[in-house]
Parts: structure tokens; sequence; C-alpha cells
């Protein structure tokens, strides 16, 4: 099955037929406006200061740091373009293990006493570069994403899982070769966890952050213990227990870092895993009912807000304002994550047009946006919409259907894009993002991750040569 590419929709009316034929209402501004003024130029005040425009960098890894931990200067070049990128909010920079045993890679960024200095130095180098090309940070908000990656969690070796879980899943259970309930965490080894995420936190306010982000997202433990129906014990079973979690998380940085900011990305609606089916397209793993998905209809494939509004509804209580919404899971049904054309290595062939899932996620936040007018909500998966992406994003911040539009690939191709989209500035199209994946197949094989197609930096590194040979073996 094929799609038209984006890149061939030269006019706004080559666009919106594209839409039409797809059934989508994605609606976009046919032209964008550039300025302070203009909706995605726009300030908007949080606490005690403003957020300057309405980009927000999304979290990003490289799975390229120490063993150790500690940031390398493959990291730091990275914050350094979050930095000089323009967009006034960085959402939590790039997953941070809150332990050891939690990191979803062994060059997965660690936080802990020894390696505080270099966490620091990642806000301090984003906020000089943004300072050196914009003059003020007065206007930037830096948060720090914490995370535990339980089911996917590889601290040791890149090729070995090392999981810990929230339950039993009937799909990846077996994809993953869990055969035991001895992964399952237990309700002690949570209440240690979370004491873990809680000076986790203390250290990334020590360190300057001035949120951090309690990451409910992508399959990783957060995000799978709200997908916990069945568990027992008072983290599991009801909404109430489901989100203990959370709730004790928050409580306990209420009570230790009185002052930090706290921010979730959640992912919120989930589907079945997928495989690849007849010619490696994916299909669902699961035909029949489906009841482990935050924010599914029970069909595998669908969606209900219903629990998504109410665990919003909940961070409203909790005092929390800061939301990013994103879905499902890069490792079990990535094209509803990270729409693209082109699948990763592990992947399968996009079973939909990939405009289908940009317009699924814009939608369900927009749902949820309307409902919790008073969050500030960040969507996701933007980048697939590549040179209308400015125009979608303008028209959804415009008419409130989100607070900010995150960037999540486009901004490894091409940093500067919203400070291009803000000076009126045509995108370089050899710079905007393709969805090639490889910023993904890379480190699923081993390799440091990055956008080896369109950086000129990455283009040139060896590690290009070996992602190049690794694709050509899986044809
Ligand atoms: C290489 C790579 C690394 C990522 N790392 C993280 C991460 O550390 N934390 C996270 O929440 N999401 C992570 N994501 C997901 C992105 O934040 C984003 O949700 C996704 O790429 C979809 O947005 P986009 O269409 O703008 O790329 C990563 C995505 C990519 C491609
Ligand atoms: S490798 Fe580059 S072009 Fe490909 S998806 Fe990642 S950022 Fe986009």
């Amino acid at each position: 099955m094929s799609y038209p590419r984006v890149s061939t929709f030269k006019t706004p009316e080559d666009f919106q037929e594209r839409l039409n034929h797809l059934g989508l209402n994605l609606q976009f501004d046919r032209e964008v406006q550039s300025g302070v003024s203009s909706p995605l130029g726009q300030s908007v005040p949080f606490q005690d200061q403003f957020i300057g425009n309405r980009f927000c960098i999304l979290p990003m890894e490289g799975w390229d740091a120490e063993s150790d931990g500690k940031p390398t200067d493959l990291v730091r070049r990275r914050w350094r373009n979050f930095g000089l990128s323009g967009a006034k909010l960085i959402w939590g920079g790039e997953a941070v293990a809150v332990r050891h045993d939690g990191r979803a890679n062994p060059n997965q960024l660690l936080i802990n006493e020894e390696n505080l200095t270099g966490i620091q130095e990642l806000r301090e180098i984003v906020e000089s570069a943004h300072r050196e090309r914009f003059d003020t940070t007065d206007d930037l908000l830096v948060g720090l994403q914490l995370t535990h990656s339980g089911r996917f969690a590889r601290p040791n070796d890149g090729k070995k899982l090392e999981p810990q879980i929230g339950y039993r899943h009937p799909v990846l259970d077996k994809k993953f070769a869990i055969d035991s309930d001895d992964k399952i965490m237990s309700d002690d080894d949570l209440s240690k966890l979370i004491e873990d995420f809680v000076s986790a936190a203390v250290l990334s306010q020590k360190a300057g952050y001035k949120f951090v982000d309690v990451k409910h997202c992508h399959g990783y433990l957060g995000h799978e213990l709200l997908s916990g129906f069945d568990r027992p014990g008072k983290y599991g079973g009801s909404f109430e227990n489901r989100t203990r979690f959370l709730r004790e998380i928050v409580s306990g940085i209420r009570a230790e870092a009185p002052g930090l900011e706290i921010g979730v990305r959640v992912s919120i609606f989930d589907f079945t895993p997928f495989e690849p089916g007849a010619d490696r397209i994916g299909v669902p793993s699961v035909l029949e009912s489906y009841n482990s998905a935050f924010g599914g209809d029970g069909s595998g494939q669908g969606i209900d807000l219903e629990e998504p509004a109410r665990f919003l509804n909940l961070l409203q209580e909790l005092g929390i304002k800061l939301v990013c919404t994103t879905c499902g899971s890069p490792y079990y049904n990535p094209h509803i994550q990270r729409p693209a054309i082109f699948p990763p290595s592990d992947g399968y062939q996009p079973p939909e047009d990939p405009l289908v899932g940009v317009d699924r996620q814009i939608q369900a936040t927009a749902q949820l946006k309307q409902q919790f007018p008073e969050l500030l909500i960040v969507g996701s998966g933007y980048s697939y919409l590549q040179e209308w992406l400015p125009n979608v994003g303008q028209y959804a911040v415009a008419n409130g259907l989100v607070d900010f539009v995150g960037l999540g690939r486009m901004v490894l191709s091409y940093p500067e894009l919203p400070a291009d989209v803000l000076a009126g500035t045509t995108m370089p199209r050899k710079k905007i993002c393709r969805t090639f994946s490889d910023c993904t197949t890379a480190p699923r094989n081993g390799i440091i991750s990055g956008c080896y197609p369109l950086d000129p930096f990455y283009k040139e590194m060896p590690e290009r040569q070996e992602l190049l040979s690794i694709k050509k073996k899986m044809g």
C-alpha cells in the first residue's frame, strides 16, 4: 500500500483534496503569519512568567549518554539545538531515568547526585544558546522528563530486556518473552520507586529545572499502570488505584521540592499492538476485544476519552497545569504514535495514510482541550505534516484546539523551524523531516540516534554506513 507523499501537495487545494479524499476534518490556515502577535508567536502566562510562543520541543533521547548516565557531547549538541530552535517551551529535553534499572537503554541519561552537574549543564546549554540567539530567557520554560521504562527497560545491554511490569499482558508478554509473574513489580517495589521519582525531582529542582514531567506515556511504567485494570492491590483495578502511583509521586514532590512545577506527558489513547501482516503491512495483533488500552474503547482500535478526561481532571485537582498529549507506544503501535511513511526497521508498513494518525492525535487532544480550557496542553505528532506543519499548527492554536504545537522528529532535521516560521522565512525543503525513521531504526539496532539522512553532522558519521548496511540487509 502506498500513499501520496506530503511533498507532492504543492498548494492548499492539493492538500485539502487529499484530506477530503481521506474523509479527515483536519483544518489548516492557508497563510502562515509571523511575528509576536501571530497565533504561534503569542505568549501565554504560566505562574510567575510568560512562555514566549506556542512552539514546544518534545522530549527526544539519542541513546548516546555515557554508560553511567552522564551527558556526552552528542547529548549537549542536541540540547543546544533545542535552545537555538526558538521554541519557548522545552518539554523535558529527553527521558531521564530516575534509577539505573529503569533505563530504556544502557546509554540513557540517569539522574543522581554524581550526574547532577552534567544534568544541570544541559539546562544551562539550552538557556545560553537561546539567550545568544534570542537575547532573553525570561520567557523560556525548561523542564526535565523523569521516567522508569518498566516493561521496556534495557539498563545493561541494549539487546536484552530486563522488564519490570505492572501486570501480565495478553500480547506483549508473548512478544517480549515474559512467561512468569516474576517480573511484576510488587506494591512495595512501586512505593520504593515513588521515592526515587521524588528524589529525582528534588535533584531536578537543584539543577535549576522549572518543572519535571512525571512521564505517563508510550508503554513505559507510568503509562502501563494506567491500564492495570486487573492488577490486584492498591496500584491496580479502580481508576483511583491506577492513578495512585502518580498521586503519590506528586504529593512527595510537593512536600520535598516546594515550588517545583509538575507536568505530565500522557498517552491519551492506546490501541492493540500491531504486527507485520501480508506484505509487511501492519495488522492488529488482537482482533477480538482488547482491554489493556488506557483511553481505548475495548475494540483495540477505537478511542474512548472518558478516562483520559478523568485523568486530566485529576491533574487539575492536583494543581498541575502542564499537560503534553501523545498516544500509544513506539514499541507496539508506532504508526499511531509517530506517523511515518517509512517505518522503523522493527516495525511494519503503515496500515493507514499517516495523515490519519496525525489527525487522530489532533482531534483527541482538541476534545480534551475543549473540556479543560484552563490546562496548558501541548500536542504531538505534527512532524508528518512537513510543509503543512505551520499551517495546521497555526489553525490548531488560533482555534483553541491546543495551546502548543509540539515538535519531535522535525527538530532533529530542522531545529530552527520555530524561529524561521516566526520570522516569516520560507522553510528550506532539504531540512524538512520526511519521516524516514532512521532516528528510530538506528537505536533499535544499537546505534546512536540522530537524523542521518538530513543532518549534515550525522550524515558524515561512520554510524551512517553501518545503518545503511543494516537497512540494506533488512531489505
Ligand atoms: C528519536 C526519538 C526519541 C524519542 N524520545 C522520546 C523521549 O525520550 N520521551 C518521550 O516522551 N518521547 C520521545 N519520543 C517521541 C516524541 O517526543 C514524539 O512524541 C514523536 O516523535 C511524535 O512527534 P513528531 O511527529 O513531532 O515526531 C521520541 C521520538 C523519537 C523519534
Ligand atoms: S531520521 Fe531525520 S528525516 Fe528521518 S524521521 Fe528522523 S528526523 Fe525525520
